[in-house]
């Protein structure tokens, strides 16, 4: 049918017959000749259609926007000044002799061209799909995977797959059940993420896994959070973290010079977590901001200001301080509405000196708070923060929890709002997250990054006496302030293995059901192993500068995790209600 795609017309084929076929993008009825913008999967051409010969003719009359058409015909030169070099095949158009029309179609639901609302877009998905757009980003996508998979493989790495209908695996959001006809009262969960089977197959001595797989998390949705997402998901057993780390780093070489021709120098930077929650307030950090938190606790313990002072000398409490530089041109009403952002945070206030000359510490500086300070104590903070003229400093005092809290989202929000974030890739590890984190609400503690991660400890005792002073073998890496994967070395012994259970409240029996097999498998023997596990749709959304992951996947959910195309999740009938031995109270069943 096709002999060539459409942006293979070009000169070189002036006279010879060709065949071409797609949906019309635009026609235009210039006075007895019909001009047909044709699309296919890889690009444009531009078809013209003469009245001479009537049934054609006619033919190209009744076509419309979106009808799919197979045109036959023969190139030629477009008239000198009406080529459109935007297009590969700007330079030619094709003189119709024989149009066939294979599809029509209904007028589409709307334009390419049309700021059209998301909640359209994902009701017409199947309309969506065909924007320049959208054949981009998933184009984009296939390239990574298959950079992905030839550089994994090339490294030696096994894809296998792994179960969907599977036990619970936990990695800190709610399962996606499934229940089971043949064993009635009885759930699948979907996975969150292939964790345990990765490991299992290291126990099975496959050594180097990896797997491109769907996962399922039941959680609040954002815009880099999907129910239904994809990991690159790799494991690798008689390597440690330093080789993880360099591996990844090769791969991520090797997909932004493929794909953006950008070369990422090393070392990647490497921060610990505490440093990271210090200096940006958060543990995925966006590097692009050019400035950063100061603790400023010592210049301050023994000032006269208590707001200060107190702070800075009570444990588990600071002071610490951002200064903003002067290309934020950071208005009054800035100031006021930080105030209340940082307030809207749980903070007491937010303190602040405008820099207008900081040599003239008198009257020099504009702040509700420097008339309780010495002139020695503000240098110190001035010269802690690197201080110029035209910056102003915002402060914050109280735990360090909180104090990281404000003055992080302070970053983030002001060089957002001001424009103050380099347009470039600044890749960062994150490392050594503590083991444990205690959950205020559950009064529990939990893991923060899953059971499975090996803690940093001299006794096994250790790890049920002292959970909340654990680190952990554990490392992140994000890229522009958004966290792309997660990994850690994992435990291979299975005392250890008990103990972080117990430490999460579980009891003897617990383990026994939920993760009795996994333990069971570690007694056979189970090498030192480690891995990672990138979500791919962040990816891809960071190298195609989208702002959302829904952008790079084909059919996503919307934020009530419902699909605007097919109508899911559906009621379903009470037959098959009966049928999984549920009992119900359902609105939506079906009689
Ligand atoms: P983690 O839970 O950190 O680690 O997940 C790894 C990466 O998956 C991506 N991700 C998501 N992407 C889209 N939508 C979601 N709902 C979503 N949740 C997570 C993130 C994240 O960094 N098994 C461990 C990895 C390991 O230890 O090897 C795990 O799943 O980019
Ligand atoms: P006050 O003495 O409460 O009037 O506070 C003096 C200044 O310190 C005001 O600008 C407040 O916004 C600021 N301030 C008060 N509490 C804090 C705090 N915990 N952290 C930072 N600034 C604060």
């Amino acid at each position: 049918m096709r002999t060539f795609y459409c942006n293979e017309i070009n000169e070189s084929l002036v006279g010879q017959e060709v065949q071409v076929c797609g949906w019309v993008n635009k026609i235009r009825d210039h006075g007895g000749v019909i001009f047909i913008d044709l699309r296919d999967a890889k690009g444009l051409v531009q078809v013209v259609v003469n009245p001479d010969i009537n049934e054609l003719f006619k033919t190209a009359e009744s076509v419309r926007s979106e009808f799919i058409i197979s045109v036959l015909g023969k190139p030629r030169l477009r008239p000198k000044g009406s080529e459109n070099l935007k297009i590969d095949s700007g330079k030619v158009e094709i003189v119709t002799t024989d149009m066939v029309i294979l599809s029509k179609a209904d007028p589409p639901p709307f334009q390419f061209s049309d700021d059209v609302n998301e909640d359209n877009r994902l009701k017409y998905r199947v309309h969506d799909l065909k924007s320049k757009k959208m054949q981009h980003n998933l184009k984009i996508r296939n390239d990574v995977v298959t950079i992905i998979r030839r550089f994994l493989s090339d490294c030696d790495f096994l894809d296998i797959e792994t179960p969907v209908l599977t036990k619970a695996t936990p990695e800190g959001a709610r399962d996606y059940l499934v229940p089971s006809r043949v064993n009635q009262g009885l759930f699948y969960a979907l996975p969150q993420s292939p964790q345990l089977f990765k490991q299992l197959l290291m126990m099975s001595g496959y050594e180097k896994y990896y797997q491109i797989a769907k996962c399922f998390r039941d959680e609040d949705l954002r815009a880099d959070r999907q129910p239904e997402f994809t990991q690159l998901d790799i494991e690798i057993s008689f390597r440690d973290q330093d080789y993880i780390i360099s591996l990844i780093e090769k791969l991520f070489i090797e997909i932004f010079k493929k794909i953006l021709n950008f070369n990422i120098s090393l070392p990647i930077e490497k921060i610990s977590y505490s440093d990271a929650m210090n200096r940006f307030g958060s543990d995925s950090p966006d590097m692009r901001i050019p400035f950063e938190i100061k603790n400023i606790s010592s210049a301050v313990e023994n000032c006269d200001f208590k707001v200060f002072a107190n702070p800075a000398k009570k444990s588990g409490c600071k002071v610490s301080a951002l200064c903003i530089p002067s290309e934020a041109k950071l208005s009054r009403k800035d100031i006021d509405s930080y105030t209340d952002f940082a307030i809207s945070k749980g903070s007491q206030g937010l303190a602040y000196i405008k820099c207008n000359d900081i040599k003239d510490i008198e009257n020099g500086l504009q702040s509700p708070i420097v008339k309780f300070l010495d002139a020695a104590t503000i240098k110190e903070i001035l010269s802690t923060l690197n201080a110029s003229n035209g910056d102003i400093i915002f402060f914050s005092a109280g735990s360090e929890n909180l104090v990281n809290l404000i003055l992080g989202n302070l970053r983030n929000k002001i060089a957002e709002e001001k424009n103050l974030i380099e347009d470039s890739w600044k890749f960062v590890w994150i490392t050594d997250f503590p083991m444990f984190e205690h959950d205020i609400d559950t009064k529990k503690w939990k893991c923060m990054h899953h059971p499975f991660t090996m803690p940093i400890y001299e006794n096994v005792k250790d790890i049920q006496e002292h959970p909340g002073k654990l680190l952990s073998k554990s490392y992140d890496l994000v890229l522009n302030g958004t966290e792309l994967g997660g990994g850690s070395i994992r435990i291979n012994n299975p005392e250890v293995q008990n103990s972080v259970f117990k430490v999460l409240g579980l009891s003897d029996e617990d383990i026994k059901n939920k993760f009795g097999f996994f333990i069971d498998s570690m007694k056979y023997g189970c090498p030192p192993h480690g891995g990672i596990a990138f979500g791919l749709d962040r990816i891809i959304m960071l190298l195609t500068k989208s702002n959302s992951i829904r952008e790079v996947i084909a059919f996503p959910k919307t934020q009530t995790a419902s699909c605007s195309l097919t109508g899911a999740p559906a009621s379903i009938n009470k037959s098959q209600i009966n049928d999984l031995g549920l009992s119900y109270t359902d609105k939506n069943l079906k009689k």
